[in-house]
């Protein structure tokens, strides 16, 4: 069954573009056909696995603007695809402000997608703005992506209201299904500390796997590469690719 999962957090650097990208490609590597919707106007997502040099033409901004098709602007990254981003997404929420539906505009544009993908990832942007409800508004499942550090789970409340203000008026399918917690360091008391606060807090939400702090995960993006293709037997790849394994078999 396609899967449709937001990735997101409004606290910034906490792991979204990185977790999206890399169970993404550890979704491609077990054999499913995925789709990586970069909806940050920051466009990280977009640029860990592109040039910047080369610089696109159009992104998911004309999409939601109805200037073209989402087939236009596809891009492929070894074996999975990517709607890409661009700064011109950053003036959106005033772009949109006075469209009547503007917060369905993105699942509408998605439409012709959910059935040629087993996964549709979207990297939601670091606040809980119009991009941000367009994510809400266009899949079943968010997971929340939470640094295993001091003040992790501060401002998550406000994160849960407007998830349920979207349940009761625009998206009444979306749950939160997974919490994926990063920069873990076993090492670090606090840490553990943390990762036990998240688990009594969200019980088996939480995923299995942590994700471990690891220069690799932060080295790869300047090589335009995900962890597998750039250093399949760093701990970041071995985490990656468990969450992945974990996802697919539904865990939560
Ligand atoms: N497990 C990890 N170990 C080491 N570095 C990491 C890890 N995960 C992410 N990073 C690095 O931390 C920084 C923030 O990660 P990332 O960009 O994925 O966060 P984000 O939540 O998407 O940020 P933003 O809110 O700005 O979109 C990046 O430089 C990334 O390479
Ligand atoms: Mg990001």
């Amino acid at each position: 069954m396609m899967k449709t999962i937001a990735f997101t957090n409004q606290k910034g650097g906490v792991g979204k573009t990185t977790s999206t990208i890399n169970v993404g490609a550890g979704l491609c590597r077990e054999g499913k056909k995925v789709l990586l919707v970069d909806l940050d106007p920051q466009a990280n997502l977009t640029y860990s696995l592109r040039k910047s040099s080369n610089r696109l033409e159009t992104s998911i901004y004309d999409v939601m603007k109805g200037r073209i098709e989402p087939e236009e602007t596809l891009i492929s990254h070894n074996g999975f695809d990517i709607l890409p981003s661009s700064i011109d997404l950053s003036g959106a929420e005033m772009e949109f402000a006075n469209e009547p539906a503007r917060e369905n505009i993105l699942k509408n544009k998605l439409a012709p997608f959910y059935d040629k993908y087993d996964y549709i990832l979207i990297d939601c942007p670091p606040n809980l703005g119009l991009l941000t409800l367009n994510a809400f508004t266009a899949v079943k499942e968010v997971f929340i992506v939470l640094q295993a550090e001091y003040l992790a789970l501060h401002g998550l409340s406000k994160l849960m209201e407007v998830i349920q203000v979207v349940k009761e008026r625009l998206n009444p399918d979306i749950e939160i299904s997974g919490i994926i917690c990063t920069l873990f360091d076993g090492r670090k008391n606090l840490n553990k500390e943390v990762v036990d606060h998240i688990q009594d807090y969200f019980g088996e939400k939480v995923f299995d796997t942590l994700i471990r702090d690891n220069v690799a995960l932060a080295e790869a993006p300047s090589h335009h590469k995900t962890i597998f293709e750039y250093d399949p037997n760093s701990h970041g790849a071995k985490d990656y690719a468990a969450l992945s394994r974990e996802i697919r078999n539904g865990q939560v």
